[in-house]
């Protein structure tokens, strides 16, 4: 499949890599990005051989600079809400995915970048990445999911401050708050974020899609987000997977996974 502002590649070990690519716009979002991002996230989705992907940007210095801002002045109360919404739908599909994606943070990573990174699963960052929702410096408020993601990842009081005041912090803050899971130098960042998800690959992928949904259940009330967890162990215990893995251990061997 072609695409006209990202690439999508595929390595022999399953990794599906989709770089935004608008270099000369930082990687701003505008409605044909999202769409090809839409197209390219479907696509890994459907193809068996991909067991993880990697969500990044074009250049050594945007990951994306947020939504298109060109597209703003155009929108009345409706189309705002339409373009929340569109925005939203698409970054639910990739948290909603049942393989694992990385966000590698290559950079700036404000308003819908940073709300792309938070609809990841997890987020490496390089040493020059720089966070943050500035949208009230445009009279506006996070549309594609900020104010609800990142009380969720850091909690309220953070988030309420990065909300509030549109300030941008660096990696290594993001880090320290719980915002990102790892920061390394920037000609690490592809390869820390294969690294993470070899690691994730090895084992069950059976156990990574259902770790995955129990763990989007946690935004449930306890008591609902445990009766989800309890079926979905008992999902995983009828697997051939978990019969090898419990045999592998006792036998003392590596498991063999097969995702059945
Ligand atoms: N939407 C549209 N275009 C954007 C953009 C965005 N969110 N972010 C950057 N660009 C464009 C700039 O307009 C510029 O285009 P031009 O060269 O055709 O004029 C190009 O990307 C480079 O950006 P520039 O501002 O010149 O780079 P800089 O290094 O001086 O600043 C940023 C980088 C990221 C700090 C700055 O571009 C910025 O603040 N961007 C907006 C961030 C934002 O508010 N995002 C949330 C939107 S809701």
């Amino acid at each position: 499949m072609e695409f006209d502002t990202l690439l999508y590649e595929v390595d022999d070990d399953g990794l599906a890599t989709i770089t935004i690519h608008r270099p000369d716009k930082l990687n701003a979002l505008n409605a044909a990005v999202l769409s090809d991002l839409d197209r390219a996230v479907r696509q890994a989705r459907g193809d068996a051989a991909v067991r993880g992907i990697i969500l990044t940007g074009a250049g050594d210095r945007s990951f994306v600079a947020g939504a298109d801002i060109q597209q703003f002045p155009e929108l009345d109360a409706l189309d705002g809400h339409r373009f929340a919404l569109r925005g939203q739908a698409v970054f639910n599909r990739i948290e909603e995915l049942s393989k694992p994606v990385v966000a590698a943070v290559n950079g700036f990573a404000l308003g819908g970048g940073c709300e792309l990174a938070m609809a990841c699963h997890l987020r490496v960052a390089s040493e020059n990445a720089v966070f943050g929702q500035p949208e009230v410096n445009l009279g506006i408020i996070p549309g594609y999911g900020g104010t609800q993601r990142l009380p969720r990842l850091v909690g309220l009081g953070l988030a309420t401050e990065l909300i509030l005041t549109g300030d941008r912090i660096s990696a290594e803050r993001a880090y320290e708050i719980g915002l990102v899971n790892r920061v390394v130098p920037a000609d690490e960042l592809m390869p820390t974020a294969k690294d993470l998800l070899h690691t994730i690959a090895a084992k069950g992928p059976l156990a990574i899609s259902f770790a995955l949904e129990a763990l989007r259940a946690s935004d449930q009330p306890l008591r609902e987000g445990l009766r989800h967890e309890a079926a979905l162990f008992g999902q995983t215990c009828a697997t051939e997977d978990a019969a090898e893995g419990a045999t592998a251990f006792l036998e003392r061997r590596e498991p063999d996974f097969k995702g059945r």
